[in-house]
């Protein structure tokens, strides 16, 4: 059984420990070998810690757990932060480890996101991946999103290029 539930601080570390296993292993070909090496789990803490701790914080974070309390997915949102004229609610970030996926925890994060925008009157869902990151265009997709369009964006430092996916209505996806 996974669950899904809101994130605490405590969730910091583990969350900080997915995400960069998970750019390893999801980014490579994608992104330098080098730069991808370089990522800290101590630097993704500090960003977690930081969203975690805000206390009237627009960015909200989710994590999917089994039984056992084990991590296996992460999914955070809030509003549209690039000026997207359309769209005023985004997915910041969405993480399955890599032997939890194609259960259905990447939908119930992304349902989960969706929900809490809606109950801030948000029904729009933007997000941005990497251009090449094909099994996440495939999988947003499968969701419903249409393809928005590219733009250049920075990752770490290092200028690549992002590919956008919406949902003007996102009723289905609270489903
Ligand atoms: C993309 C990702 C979040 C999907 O999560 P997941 O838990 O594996 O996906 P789900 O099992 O919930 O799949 C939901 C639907 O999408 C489809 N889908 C998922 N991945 C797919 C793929 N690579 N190609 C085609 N369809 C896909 C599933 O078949 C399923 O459809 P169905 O419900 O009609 O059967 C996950 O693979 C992941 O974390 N990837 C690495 C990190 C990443 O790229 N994150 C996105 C960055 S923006």
């Amino acid at each position: 059984m996974t669950r899904v539930r809101e994130a605490t601080r405590a969730d910091a570390a583990a969350i900080a420990r997915l995400h960069r296993d998970n750019w390893r292993v999801a980014y490579r070909g994608i992104v330098p070998d080098d730069l991808l090496d370089a990522i800290t789990e101590e630097s993704r803490r500090q960003h977690w810690n930081g969203v975690l701790a805000q206390r009237d914080g627009t960015e909200f974070v989710y994590v999917a757990e089994d039984e056992e309390g084990r991590l296996l997915g992460i999914a955070s949102g809030g509003p549209e932060a690039g000026g997207e004229a359309r769209y005023h609610g985004e997915l910041y970030v969405l993480h399955v480890r890599p032997d939890a996926q194609g259960r259905g925890i990447g939908r119930a994060l992304v349902r989960a996101v969706a929900q809490r925008l809606a109950a801030d009157g948000i029904t729009t869902l933007l997000v941005w991946m990497l251009r090449e990151n094909h099994p996440a265009r495939r999988f947003y997709a499968a969701l419903g999103g249409q393809f928005v369009r590219e733009q250049p964006a920075m990752f770490e430092g290092i200028m690549l290029m992002d590919a956008g996916y919406g949902w003007l209505d996102t009723t289905a996806l609270r489903q």
